[in-house]
């Protein structure tokens, strides 16, 4: 048997790189095998992932020498960062970088960075539209990880840059389901006017990432944008109140709104939302689903992520 070719995958026990290791092991007479990274190999997710033949090493992207360890006779090499458990995009740049490094030094023959915009090329800190955060952001979960594609650049890696979307799953676990208001109505509040938000099942993007080191050095120095389906704010409660049974309204707040909520990161998805709404020609072309369905033809649409998962949303 001819030997299988590795993908070492950052944040293999969360969302985009479980989708990836799952994908990958879903196809056991692949070309590929999956090498999970994970900074606990004992956890119940890292096991959970063993069992299912992907091979478990410990790693840490803040450790640049066990990324080497991890990386080393990998082929490929899928890179995430973590925002929201620090906050701190200097982190994600000090991340990326040695990520990047690591990926050199091991002559990986195929990188995935998993990155964003940096809004900034869109709205320069001077532009008032929207606040600048952190003195040098305006979206700094975006803006630290586009600014982080240097570090592949600069070093030659055979590079594709991965964007994903807004993930449905926010809706069950990052506090952005339907809540009901002082009427009793449940409604999602989101400051997106009348344009469309691209989103996508978390776990397609890691399908997504496969179909993308499938296709290899057609995809190497290319962007390739993400989503499952882009759909209004009213779209999207059209389609809830379907999947819930119950009535869901949409709350179309200001930016300025959902930025005072006064969550942590409300004032960074705040400026994200507009981003995404004042330049939803430039986000959506990016992201066209035609293109996510060509690498993982079982796409999900926001309907079949629905009739998965609706009984998952919690309703505050
Ligand atoms: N939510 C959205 O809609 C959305 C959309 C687009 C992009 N994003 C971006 O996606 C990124 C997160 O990706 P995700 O959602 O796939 O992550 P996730 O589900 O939160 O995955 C977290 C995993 O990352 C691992 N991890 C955390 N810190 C680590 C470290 N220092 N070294 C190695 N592994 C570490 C953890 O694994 P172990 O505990 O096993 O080590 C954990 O299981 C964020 O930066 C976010 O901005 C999110």
């Amino acid at each position: 048997m001819a030997t299988k070719k590795i993908i070492a995958v950052v944040g293999a026990t969360g969302a985009q790189g479980g989708g990836l290791v799952r994908a990958i092991l879903s196809e056991p007479k692949g070309e590929y095998t999956a090498r999970a990274l994970t900074r606990d190999v004992n956890s119940d997710k890292a096991r959970a992932l063993a069992s299912q033949g992907a091979e478990v090493v410990a790693a840490d992207i803040d450790d640049v020498q066990s990324v080497k360890r991890a990386f080393k006779g990998a082929h490929g090499a899928y890179c995430v960062t973590f925002y929201w458990a620090h906050y701190k995009p200097e982190k994600e740049l000090a991340e990326a970088s040695a990520m990047a490094k690591a990926a050199r030094e091991t002559g990986v023959e195929h990188v995935i960075w998993s990155t964003l915009e940096d809004t900034r090329k869109w709205l320069p800190l001077s532009d008032n539209r929207m606040p600048t955060l952190m003195g040098k952001y305006k979206v700094p979960h975006f803006d630290g990880k586009g600014e982080a594609d240097h570090f592949f650049t600069e070093l030659r890696l055979p590079m594709t840059f991965q964007l994903t979307s807004f993930y449905w799953e926010n809706l069950i676990y990052f506090g952005m389901g339907p809540k009901k208001g002082a009427d009793g109505k449940l409604a999602i509040a989101m400051p997106m006017g009348d344009k469309k938000l691209p989103g996508i099942a978390s776990e397609d993007s890691g399908r997504c990432a496969y179909g993308i080191f499938k296709k290899g050095r057609e995809l190497i120095g290319k962007t390739v944008g993400l989503s499952g389906e882009q759909l209004t704010a009213s779209q999207m409660v059209v389609a809830l109140t379907r999947a819930l049974g119950q009535e869901v309204r949409y709350n179309d707040v200001s930016p300025e709104t959902y930025r005072a909520f006064g969550f942590p990161g409300a004032d960074d998805l705040g400026n994200m939302f507009q981003f995404k709404r004042d330049f939803e020609a430039y986000y959506c072309g990016a992201r066209d689903p035609k293109v996510a369905r060509s690498l993982n033809p079982a796409l999900q649409t926001f309907d079949s992520w629905l009739a998965q998962n609706a009984k998952r949303i919690p309703l505050g």
